[in-house]
């Protein structure tokens, strides 16, 4: 285990079972999609997405967006900026499937799903791997939603500390000492 984690919460067989149990759910509220996108938000999402993306069966296409509501550290600002956007000629064909690593706040989802309704999509749901109801600013509710989490910092598994940790292949708890110090 890295030295920097407390304690696994989530080890790589939950995560597979999770993953597979949340693209079963898309497989089955998509088999009639004529155009579904899995669009990953960067840079959190990306192993979520390569692994959830392996385990569907309905054809899919993806997409990326780079968006950030938090600053370098372990608190969330609020404001959502987006650094990377959708430019689809065929949004209005689209169902966006937004694939999210968590909701905390619940600031980035909620403006990502008015914003790119406002764009002309078909449809727009929300997929994140984590979530931490107890965090929530606003109300958001996720329509996949792999496991709640409590209020804790965690890294891995695509989740990233001031951009480390990132490749751990479970999710763990960071241990405070190391933003308490930094
Ligand atoms: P929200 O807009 O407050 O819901 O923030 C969601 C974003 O905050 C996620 O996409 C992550 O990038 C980041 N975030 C929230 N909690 C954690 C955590 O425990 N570890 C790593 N990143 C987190
Ligand atoms: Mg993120």
């Amino acid at each position: 285990m890295n030295k920097d984690v407390e304690r696994i919460l989530i080890g790589e067989e939950e995560l597979d079972r999770i993953v597979t149990r949340l693209a079963a759910e898309i497989d089955c509220d998509y088999k009639n999609s004529e155009r579904l996108v899995l669009v990953c938000i960067l840079k959190g999402s990306i192993v979520f997405m390569g692994d959830l993306m392996k385990k569907l069966t309905v054809p899919c296409e993806i997409d990326c967006m780079k968006v950030s509501s938090y600053g370098a550290g372990t608190a969330t600002s609020g404001n959502v900026n987006i650094h990377l956007d959708l430019l689809r000629p065929d949004i209005a064909e689209c169902d966006l499937l937004i694939i999210e690593d968590i909701i905390d706040s619940g600031n980035t989802l909620s403006y990502l799903v008015d914003y790119l309704l406002l764009k002309g999509a078909k449809s727009v749901r929300t997929c994140t791997l984590l979530d931490k109801p107890s965090r929530r600013k606003v109300e958001f509710a996720p329509d996949y939603r792999g496991k709640e989490i409590p209020d804790e910092f965690v890294v891995g598994y695509g989740l990233d500390y001031a951009e480390r940790y990132r490749a751990l292949p479970y999710i763990g708890v960071l241990s405070p000492s190391v933003y308490e110090n930094a």
